[in-house]
C-alpha cells in the first residue's frame, strides 16, 4: 500500500483526514470502523464509568501529524482539546524541532509512591527505627496485598520513613508496570496499616497514593537551531535572546510561571486526555513539582547557546502515565489514540507527552516574544467566534474574512457581521 504524505493535512476536511488515516493503515479495522461511526462511547459504558450519568460530553479529537520526533521516532499525536490554536502551535513547534534533530528524553525512574501518615506516635525516632528494621517484612505484606503486579514483574521496591510536623510518614515506592497504579498502591498502603500501627504504637490517619510522583520523572530536551526562528540572522538572534529571557521570567515571577506552565499543559492535557489517562493526577503532580524549591516556577527552561546558535529547551515532569487500566480499555476514543501512537509502552508514552509539552511551550514563547499571542491565536479563535454567533458552514468563509479584518475581534462583532450578511 502506498502511504500518503502528510503535507496539507490541516487543509483537509475531517472526512478526508479519516480517509488519510485509513490509507496509511494507522488504525486497526475495528478502530477504523469506530472512527467512521464517530467513535462514541456508548451510554451503557458511560453509565458504568461514572455515577448519575445523563449522557456523554464530547470534545474535538485532533491529530498533530507526523512532526513530533522523540528519540528517533516520529509520532502521529492524538490531541483532545477545546482550545483553538493549540494543535496548530504544537504542529508548528514540533516541525521546527524535528528539523533540528527532535527531542531526546530520559526516564529517571517509573515507580509510584504511596504513604501512610501515622499520628499519636509516642516516640517517632524509635518507631522509625523499628519500621526500617521491619521493612523487608512490610514489603512482603504489600506484595501479598497485590500479587498480580508481582507476577507481572512489578511490585513494592523501597520503604522509608520521614517525620513531618506531628506525623511519622511511611512511604512505599511501587513499580506499577504499565498501569498508573492508584488502586494497587492504595490496596498495598491499606494492607500495611495494622503492622505499622503495631510497630509505631500510633494510629494511622490515612493510607493513600501520592500524586507527587517524584519517582516517575521524565526529562525531554531539544536544541533548536536559531535559523528556524527567522531567516534574518539578527532577528533570529534577538528572538532567541528574548525567548531565553521569557524562560527566566517564569523562574522569578509566579504570575508568569502559572501562565507559562498552563501553555505547557495545553499540549500535555490534550494527549493525556486522548490516551484515557488521569489528567488531574498529572496536573496535581506537576504543579506540586513546580514548587519543589519553595517557590512556584516555570517547569521548562530555555537557554540560548550563542556559540552553537541554538536554543536549548529542557522540561522535567513527574509523568505517572499508563497504557493499561482505568478508563483506557473502556473508552473507544482512547483505543484509537493508542493505535495512532502505535502502542508505545508507558515509559515511551511518558516521553512523548513531556516532549509535546516542551514543543507547545516553544510555540507560545516564540509567539509571545515576537508577534504577540493574539496574531496567531485569534486567527484560529475567529472560527469559534463565528460558530458562537451562529454562522452556518456556508456563511463561515465570509464571516471569517470580515472578522479577521475587524478592529475588535469579538463575539459582538461576529454577530454584527452575520446580521449584515443575512440582511437582504
Ligand atoms: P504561523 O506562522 O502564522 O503559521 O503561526 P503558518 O500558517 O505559517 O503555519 C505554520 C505551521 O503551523 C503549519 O505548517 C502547521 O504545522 C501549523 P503547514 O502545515 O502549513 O506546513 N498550523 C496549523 N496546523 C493546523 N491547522 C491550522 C494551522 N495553522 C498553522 N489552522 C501559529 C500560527 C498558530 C502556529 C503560531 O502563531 C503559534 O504557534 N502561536 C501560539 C499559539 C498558542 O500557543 N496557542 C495556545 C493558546 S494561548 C495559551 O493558552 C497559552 C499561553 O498563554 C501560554 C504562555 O503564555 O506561555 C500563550
Amino acid at each position: 500500500m502506498t502511504k500518503l504524505s502528510w503535507t496539507g493535512f490541516s487543509k483537509k476536511t475531517p472526512q478526508e483526514r479519516k480517509e488519510h488515516l485509513k490509507k496509511n493503515a494507522l488504525l486497526s479495522q475495528e478502530n477504523q470502523d469506530l472512527l467512521d461511526k464517530d467513535q462514541q462511547l456508548t451510554l451503557e459504558t458511560a453509565n458504568q464509568m461514572a455515577e448519575n450519568v445523563i449522557g456523554r460530553f464530547t470534545l474535538p479529537f485532533a491529530v498533530c501529524p507526523d512532526v513530533l520526533l522523540v528519540d528517533g521516532v516520529t509520532y502521529q499525536v492524538p490531541m483532545v482539546t477545546e482550545e483553538p490554536s493549540v494543535v496548530a502551535a504544537a504542529s508548528y513547534a514540533s516541525k521546527l524541532i524535528k528539523r533540528s534533530g527532535g527531542f531526546t528524553t530520559t526516564i529517571h525512574n517509573r515507580q509510584m509512591i504511596g504513604q501512610v501518615a501515622l499520628f499519636d506516635v509516642p516516640d517517632k525516632d524509635d518507631a522509625s527505627r523499628k519500621i526500617q528494621a521491619a521493612s523487608q517484612n512490610l514489603i512482603e505484606i504489600a506484595k501479598e496485598a497485590h500479587p498480580s503486579i508481582v507476577k507481572r514483574g512489578g511490585g513494592p521496591r523501597k520503604l522509608w520513613t520521614e517525620t513531618k510536623g506531628d506525623f511519622l510518614i511511611v512511604y512505599l515506592a511501587v513499580d506499577t508496570q504499565e498501569a498508573m497504579g492508584a488502586n494497587m498502591v492504595n490496596t498495598m498502603m491499606e494492607a500495611l496499616v495494622p503492622e505499622l500501627e503495631n510497630l509505631s504504637k500510633g494510629q494511622s490517619l490515612m493510607a493513600i497514593l501520592s500524586n507527587l510522583a517524584t519517582e516517575s520523572l521524565v526529562t525531554a530536551t531539544c536544541r533548536l537551531s536559531t535559523r528556524f526562528l527567522s531567516r534574518n540572522k539578527e532577528e533570529a538572534h534577538d528572538l532567541a535572546k528574548k525567548m531565553e529571557m521569557a524562560s527566566q521570567l517564569a523562574q522569578v515571577d509566579p504570575y508568569r510561571a502559572a501562565t507559562h506552565n498552563k501553555g505547557i499543559f495545553n499540549g500535555i492535557d490534550a494527549l493525556v486526555i486522548a490516551t484515557g489517562n488521569d489528567w488531574r493526577a498529572v496536573e496535581a503532580g506537576s504543579h506540586a513539582y513546580a514548587s519543589k524549591d519553595g517557590s512556584y516556577r516555570g517547569l521548562s527552561t530555555w537557554t540560548y547557546d550563542q556559540e552553537a546558535k541554538e536554543l536549548v529547551g529542557e522540561l522535567t515532569l513527574p509523568m505517572p502515565i499508563a497504557t493499561r487500566g482505568g478508563s483506557i480499555g473502556l473508552n473507544p476514543s482512547a483505543s484509537i489514540a493508542h493505535d495512532l501512537l502505535n502502542h508505545p509502552d508507558a515509559k515511551t508514552l511518558a516521553s512523548i507527552i513531556v516532549s509535546l509539552g516542551l514543543a507547545q511551550n516553544l510555540a507560545a514563547l516564540k509567539a509571545l516574544t515576537s508577534t504577540g499571542i493574539q496574531a496567531g491565536h485569534m486567527k484560529l479563535q475567529a472560527k469559534s467566534l463565528a460558530l458562537l454567533a451562529g454562522a452556518s458552514p456556508e456563511e463561515m468563509p465570509q464571516v471569517l474574512a470580515e472578522l479577521l479584518k475587524a478592529k475588535h475581534m469579538n463575539q459582538e462583532t461576529a454577530q454584527a457581521i452575520l446580521e449584515k450578511l443575512r440582511t437582504p
